[in-house]
C-alpha cells in the first residue's frame, strides 16, 4: 500500500522556553496576576547581561578589581561585581513587581525609585558569586531569592528582609560556565534552563532535577581544617580514610571556591558541600551569607530532594538577625547531610586520642 504523506515534521524537537515554562506554571494558579513571571523574566534578563560581560573576559576591559572599592563585607569589589549589581538593579527596578532589593554589594536595602510602581515582592541577590575566580576563567554565577514584602510601608527596611528561608517564594542561580544556565525553583521542584546564545533565550534542558541521596564526593576548603569543629573534623577524616576506614568506601574531593559551581555539580550528580561554622574568626558564624547565598541554595537543594543544614538545624529554619549575616552551611546528598547532623547532635568518640599513642601505650613518644 502506498505510504500516505507524513504531516510536516519540524527539524528541531520543540523546546520549552523559560517564558513558556513560567506561563504553564502560572496556569496552576488562575488568580495569579503574571507579575511574578515578569519578575523572574527580568532576573533572567539581568543574568543574560552578566553572562555576556563575563564571557567577553579581558576583551570587555572588565577584569580586575574596581578602583579602591570595598563592599560592606570588607572585601575588594571586582569590576564585574559592581557591573553585575548595577545590572540587577536596573533591570528589576522598573517592573512594578518589587518593593525593594538587597544585595551582597550594598550595605542597606535599595528603594524602588519614586517614578516606578511598587510591587509585593522583595528580591535578594549575590550578583556575582565566586568573583575571585573571574580572572582565572573559572565558572562564576549569580544567586537570587524572592520573598514577600510586608504590606503597607512606603520604604523597605532591613527588618523586612529578615525572613527565614522557609518563607522564600522562589530562588535560583545562573551559572556562567562553558554554558550559561539558569536553575530555578518556584516551590514545585527544580528545573534547569540552558541559554541559547544565538537566540538569547533560556530553554528547559534539565527538568525536575534530583540530588542522589548517596554520594562519594565531598567539597570543603581543607586549608581551614585547624579551625573546624569536632563533628566536621570527624566526618572529613572518615571520608579521607576511604575504603580502609569506618565508611568502607573511597571518597573523592572537589573545591572550586565558587559555591554556585559546587551547588550545580551537586544538583547534577550528588555530593556534599561544607563551609561550616569554624573558629577562624570568632565574630563570624561562618563564611557564607544567609540571605543571598545559603537560603536560596538550600531551597533548591531541598526542592531537589537533597538537604541543607547548619549542622545543628535545617538552614531554612534559621531566623535571620541581620541582612549580611553569615552562617555555617552544609548541603547536598541527603544521607550525607543527615550523617553530619548526627555527628553534631552526638559528637563521635573518634576525637579521643588513638589508644596506640596514649599515655600508657607501648608507642608513647618520649617527652
Ligand atoms: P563571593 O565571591 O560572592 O564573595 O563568594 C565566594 C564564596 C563562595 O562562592 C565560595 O564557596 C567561597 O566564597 C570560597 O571561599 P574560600 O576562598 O575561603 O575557599
Ligand atoms: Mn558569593
Ligand atoms: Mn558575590
Amino acid at each position: 500500500m502506498p505510504q500516505r504523506p507524513q504531516p510536516h515534521q519540524p527539524h528541531q524537537p520543540h523546546r520549552k522556553t523559560l517564558t513558556q515554562f513560567l506561563i504553564e506554571e502560572r496556569r496552576r494558579y488562575p488568580q495569579a496576576s503574571g507579575g511574578f513571571n515578569g519578575l523572574i523574566l527580568n532576573v533572567a534578563m539581568a543574568c543574560k547581561e552578566i553572562a555576556r560581560a563575563v564571557a567577553l573576559g579581558a576583551l570587555g576591559g572588565l577584569h580586575g578589581s574596581a578602583d579602591g572599592a570595598v563592599n560592606v563585607q570588607g572585601e575588594t569589589q571586582q569590576k564585574l561585581d559592581v557591573l553585575s549589581n548595577a545590572a540587577f538593579l536596573r533591570v528589576n527596578e522598573w517592573g512594578g513587581y518589587l518593593a525593594g532589593m538587597a544585595s551582597e554589594e550594598m550595605e542597606v536595602p535599595y528603594q524602588i525609585p519614586p517614578q516606578y510602581p511598587r510591587g509585593k515582592y522583595l528580591l535578594v541577590f549575590d550578583p556575582l558569586d565566586g568573583s575571585s575566580n573571574i580572572d582565572v576563567n573559572v565558572s562564576v554565577g549569580s544567586i537570587f531569592s524572592v520573598l514577600r514584602a510586608p504590606e503597607g510601608a512606603d520604604a523597605v527596611a532591613e527588618q523586612d528582609f529578615l525572613q527565614p528561608g522557609t518563607a522564600q517564594v522562589a530562588a535560583g542561580y545562573a551559572i556562567y560556565g562553558p554554558t550559561t544556565m539558569l536553575v530555578l525553583t518556584v516551590g514545585n521542584g527544580v528545573n534547569g534552563f540552558t541559554l541559547d546564545p544565538n537566540l538569547g533565550e533560556f530553554f528547559l534542558t534539565h527538568a525536575s532535577l534530583e540530588v542522589p541521596a548517596d554520594t562519594h564526593e565531598f567539597a570543603i576548603n581543607t586549608s581551614n581544617s585547624r579551625f573546624w569543629e569536632a563533628p566536621v573534623r570527624q566526618y572529613v577524616s572518615e571520608c579521607v580514610a576511604g575504603r580502609s576506614g569506618p565508611r568502607g568506601k573511597d571518597f573523592n574531593m572537589r573545591w572550586i571556591a565558587s559555591m554556585v559551581a559546587e551547588a550545580h555539580r551537586i544538583l547534577m550528580r550528588g555530593g556534599v558541600f561544607m563551609y561550616p561554622r569554624d573558629s577562624k574568626d570568632p565574630a563570624r558564624a561562618g563564611r557564607l551569607r544567609l540571605l543571598y547565598e545559603a537560603n536560596p541554595i538550600a531551597f533548591l537543594m531541598e526542592q531537589a530532594g537533597g538537604r541543607a543544614s547548619t549542622g545543628r538545624q535545617p538552614l531554612m529554619s534559621v531566623q535571620p538577625g541581620a541582612l549580611h549575616q553569615r552562617i555555617g552551611v552544609i548541603f547536598g546528598s541527603r544521607n550525607e547531610v543527615e550523617r553530619i547532623e548526627r555527628y553534631h547532635a552526638d559528637p563521635p568518640g573518634a576525637e579521643l586520642p588513638n589508644p596506640l599513642f596514649n599515655e600508657r601505650s607501648l608507642f608513647r613518644v618520649p617527652a
